[in-house]
């Protein structure tokens, strides 16, 4: 017999996404008929809007998109993301400099894959979203984490990037707001960054996919505009997932200098082709519409954001800055680590997470898949009613810790 393993050590060395992990235990125990509060999504508990689900219907309907299409996108919905482009955050930007993916996640994938050669290093803001490191390790890059906490509101300074930097270093991730943190930088801050990796002739890769859900007074600025020093070696993510409800329909872009879409489209056109033009048409009808539904699920995540922070600084030995931004929040659980719990001493978060599963039917998603162990995220896209429930078992619960 072969000694060979039998999955290759590239793809044996990606790990199951933490996040959906979480959620799928949730899932399950509720299948099971268990009261789980899941506080583990990633994803608006809002429906995508009718005029938007009405598009995809028409569209399934027509012959013309039953057939293959270019494998960049469709030209109107090219035409469509480079105007609301412009129109929310002021990057003007050609049609083909757009390249539609399969979701923000494919973005995510492509962007690292086209930039990176094996050995060059990706400055990452830790906690990160679970995604990031996974696709800079595929295209043979390497993560150099900048590790913040909650006493700078998770927010890196140009200080520790400095720090981080190497002769190496060819890209800076930049994501405001962010997942997991909900930490979304002022507009000053993005300048300083985004000049400091202009004078270090960095890139930029900037995921934007938060951008109309800031709060109190909290504004979204992207980099990309702010920084025109950084000239063509900005790439923008982004996609229709967060802003219209429409996590299930895997439409999201790439914006980029000319060369990098077209690298990245023959990337595509090898991998996935056109990304489903029904998904597509819908995403066209999101993209060139109002933005009157992100407007009322973030009166609703506001309501909900505050409630939450308030709650969870209520339970002793938690402690959560305030989230500018996403639907995430990010305390800190580090003081109830190694305490006793219900005959139990829980020593990472990872452990702690569990327990509260099983013993307050509570999921929450432990720091330990972000970068960053002693710490938990918990998403507000849920009821109010559930959300105030589940914090209440985390209190009563957490109180017990000695
Ligand atoms: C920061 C960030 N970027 C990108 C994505 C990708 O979203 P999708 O692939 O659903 O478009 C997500 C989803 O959770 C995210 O949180």
């Amino acid at each position: 017999m072969s000694s060979r393993p039998r999955i290759s050590t590239r793809i044996a060395a990606i790990s199951e996404s933490a996040t959906l992990a979480v959620d799928s235990k949730a899932k399950a125990m509720k299948a099971a008929g268990r009261p789980v509060i899941g506080f583990g999504a990633g994803e608006p508990d809002f429906q995508t809007p009718g005029y938007i689900v009405d598009a995809a219907v028409e569209a399934a309907r027509e012959p013309r998109f039953h057939k293959y299409t270019p494998a960049g996108g469709l030209p109107e919905l090219k035409k469509a993301i480079a105007a609301k482009t412009a129109r929310d955050s002021g990057y003007q930007v050609d049609a083909a400099q757009v390249l539609v993916t399969n979701g923000g996640k494919q973005a995510v994938y492509e962007a690292f894959a086209t930039l990176l050669d094996p050995g060059d290093e990706v400055l990452v803001v830790a906690p990160y979203w679970t995604t990031y490191p996974e696709a800079i390790k595929l295209a043979g890059g390497v993560q150099v984490d900048v590790v913040t906490d909650e006493t700078s509101g998770y927010l890196a300074s140009v200080e520790q990037l400095e720090a981080a930097r190497t002769e190496r270093t060819k890209v800076l991730l930049f994501v405001s707001p962010s997942n997991p943190t909900g930490a979304v930088y002022s507009r000053e801050q993005t300048e300083a960054i985004g000049r400091w990796a202009a004078e270090h002739g960095l890139w930029v890769v900037t995921d934007e996919i938060y951008e109309h859900l800031v709060y109190g007074g909290a504004e979204f600025t992207s980099i990309a505009t702010a920084v025109p020093e950084l000239g063509d070696r900005v790439v923008v993510l982004n996609g229709v997932a967060k802003t219209y409800a429409m996590t299930g329909w895997r439409v999201g872009w790439l914006i980029g200098p000319s060369d990098v879409v077209k690298a990245a489209t023959n990337l595509q056109s090898h991998a996935t082709s056109n990304v489903s033009n029904v998904a597509q048409a819908a995403a066209l009808a999101a993209v060139s519409g109002d933005l009157s539904a992100v407007a009322e699920m973030r009166t609703a995540f506001d309501r909900r954001r505050q409630a939450m922070v308030r709650l969870l600084n209520e339970i002793p030995g938690v402690f959560c800055p305030e989230p500018k931004g996403a639907f995430y929040a990010y305390p800190s659980v580090k003081e109830l680590l190694g305490k006793e719990l219900r005959g139990r001493r829980p020593q990472t978060s990872g452990e702690l997470a569990e327990l509260i599963l099983e013993e307050a039917e509570v999921a929450v998603v432990p720091g330990e898949a972000f970068g960053t162990p002693g710490y938990f995220r918990l998403s507000y896209a849920l009821g109010d009613d559930d959300l105030a429930e589940g914090v209440s078992r985390l209190n009563k619960l957490l109180s017990e810790a000695r």
